[in-house]
């Protein structure tokens, strides 16, 4: 840690992660040992960098915390985690909830096409599917992790930097990233600021494609290691998480058609197939208090590339991975707990029991864009009871990374 900035170093304080990591090659005491050792160790140097942003009071791991499943968990002033983030500027916030960093990388290119789905085949359950998919970002504008992080450091209500040019001369600030670029890219960083800012997001992906941001350790993954297997873990026949595992996969809950990608059972399962839909999730008014956007979201419609009607109010599956410990939840961030997710998809169904928002006491709100829903698969479920709710938080509760269980609430829901 000795060589760190200062800055940087008060970043790491706030970091957890950080605290093992270092600044990457500081520690090394021959001065003709290479600063960072590799691309992704340039790449989670810079990922932590708040020299990327214009008050340098922002990096990624800001609002994509480390310690934190990769999420914005900074708090509002209610206390609450904010739905939104807060930029560099302090004042400007973004209308939507930052998804996890972790498990980006699964997502395939954006485009269109179609598949077979890996959830198993019920008797009026859509098995193909045909449209857009992956991409990075809510609406697939980013084609992949490079690009993505591309756009934070230049997004004015983000880490507002004024061009490519000024980001790279706060590279130059530090002499170790100089000589990181000349050995791991070959190039002068001070030559030319587009192929500098090219191989700065080349090398912070090299960071989110590591193992850092997909461990694969949750209790899921656990219980599919070899018998025998020390850190093997086992679903209780009793346990509620077992029969929410049971109902996830099954036709009962439909889950599967959107957050299944490989056969049941299967190791790297992501939980995400990366298909785009619209569930019907209601304005955030909270959110939109604090990022004064008007108007709806009309996410893939949203992305540049797609003009098409029929995509409006569609969002790229996500991850639930760590969802858990990653509230509050959908694009907009408008429900804090996942009972109310589940609630939710419970209300799509005519015959359900849920017929208002437990947050809220009031009965759920319209969707932001009621055109392009995917009625077929959402109501394709039967209703559930409350005890089968709860079931399928606690199955989403062992998709926690080992090293975030010590997040989860202690609430006693699943004892
Ligand atoms: C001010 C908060 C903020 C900062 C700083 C920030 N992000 Fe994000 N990030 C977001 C939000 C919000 C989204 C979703 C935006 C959208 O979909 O329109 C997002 C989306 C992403 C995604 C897409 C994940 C997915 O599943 O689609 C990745 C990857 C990511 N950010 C990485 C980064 C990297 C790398 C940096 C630093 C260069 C960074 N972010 C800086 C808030 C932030
Ligand atoms: C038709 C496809 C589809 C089905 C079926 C489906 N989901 Fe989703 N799910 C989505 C999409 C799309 C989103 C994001 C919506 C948004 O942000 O507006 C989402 C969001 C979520 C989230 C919030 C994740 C986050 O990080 O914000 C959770 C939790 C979730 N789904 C769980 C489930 C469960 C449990 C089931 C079964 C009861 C289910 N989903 C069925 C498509 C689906």
């Amino acid at each position: 840690m000795k060589n760190c900035p200062p800055l940087l170093l008060v970043a790491l304080l706030l970091s957890p992660v950080f605290m093992l990591s270092g600044c990457g090659g500081s520690d090394s005491n021959s001065p003709s040992s290479p600063p960072f050792a590799s691309k992704e160790a340039l790449g989670e140097s810079l990922f932590h960098d708040t020299r990327l942003s214009a008050n340098r009071t922002q990096s990624c791991a800001t609002c994509h915390n480390p310690g934190h499943g990769f999420v914005d968990n900074r708090t509002g002033a209610d206390g609450k985690v904010s739905p939104v983030s807060r930029g560099d500027n302090g004042t400007s916030f973004g209308d939507r909830n930052a998804p996890t960093a972790a498990y980006a990388r699964f997502s395939p290119a954006f485009g269109q096409g179609s598949h077979t789905r890996a959830a198993e085949t019920v008797p009026g359950n859509l098995k193909e599917y045909s449209g857009y998919i992956g991409g990075q970002f809510h609406d697939g504008r980013a084609n992949g992790l490079a690009q993505q992080a591309a756009g934070p450091p230049l997004n004015p209500i983000e880490m507002g930097m004024e061009s490519k040019a000024a980001v790279v001369e706060r590279l130059l600030e530090n002499p170790e990233y100089v000589e990181a670029f000349s050995q791991l890219y070959g190039l002068d960083l001070a030559a030319n600021a587009d192929a500098a800012y090219a191989a700065m997001t080349d090398a912070i992906a090299a960071f989110e494609r590591s193992d850092t941001f997909a461990p694969f350790d949750s209790k899921y993954d656990r219980s599919l290691l070899p018998l025998g297997d020390a850190n093997r873990y086992v679903y209780d026949a009793l346990d509620k998480a077992t029969q929410g595992k049971s109902l996830f996969f099954s036709q009962f809950t439909n889950c599967g058609a959107c957050h299944q990608l490989k056969a049941k059972g299967q190791r790297g399962e992501t939980f995400s197939n990366y298909e785009y839909h619209n569930i019907g999730v209601p304005v955030n008014a909270a959110a939109r208090a604090l990022s004064g956007v008007t108007g709806s979201d009309d996410g893939l419609l949203a992305n540049p590339d797609i003009s098409d009607d029929t995509q409006r109010g569609k969002f790229k599956v996500p991850t639930l991975r760590n969802v858990a410990v990653t509230g509050p939840y959908m694009h907009n961030g408008v429900f804090a707990d996942l009972t109310t997710v589940v609630m939710f998809y419970d209300h799509l169904k005519p015959e359900s029991d849920f017929l208002e928002n437990p947050e809220t006491g009031l009965p759920w709100a319209e969707p932001e864009v009621s055109a392009n829903m995917s009625n077929d698969d959402l109501q394709q479920a039967r209703t559930l009871t409350e005890t089968e709710v709860t079931a399928l938080v606690c199955f989403m509760r062992t998709l926690t990374d080992a090293r975030y269980e010590h997040l989860l609430p202690d609430d006693g829901l699943c004892d």
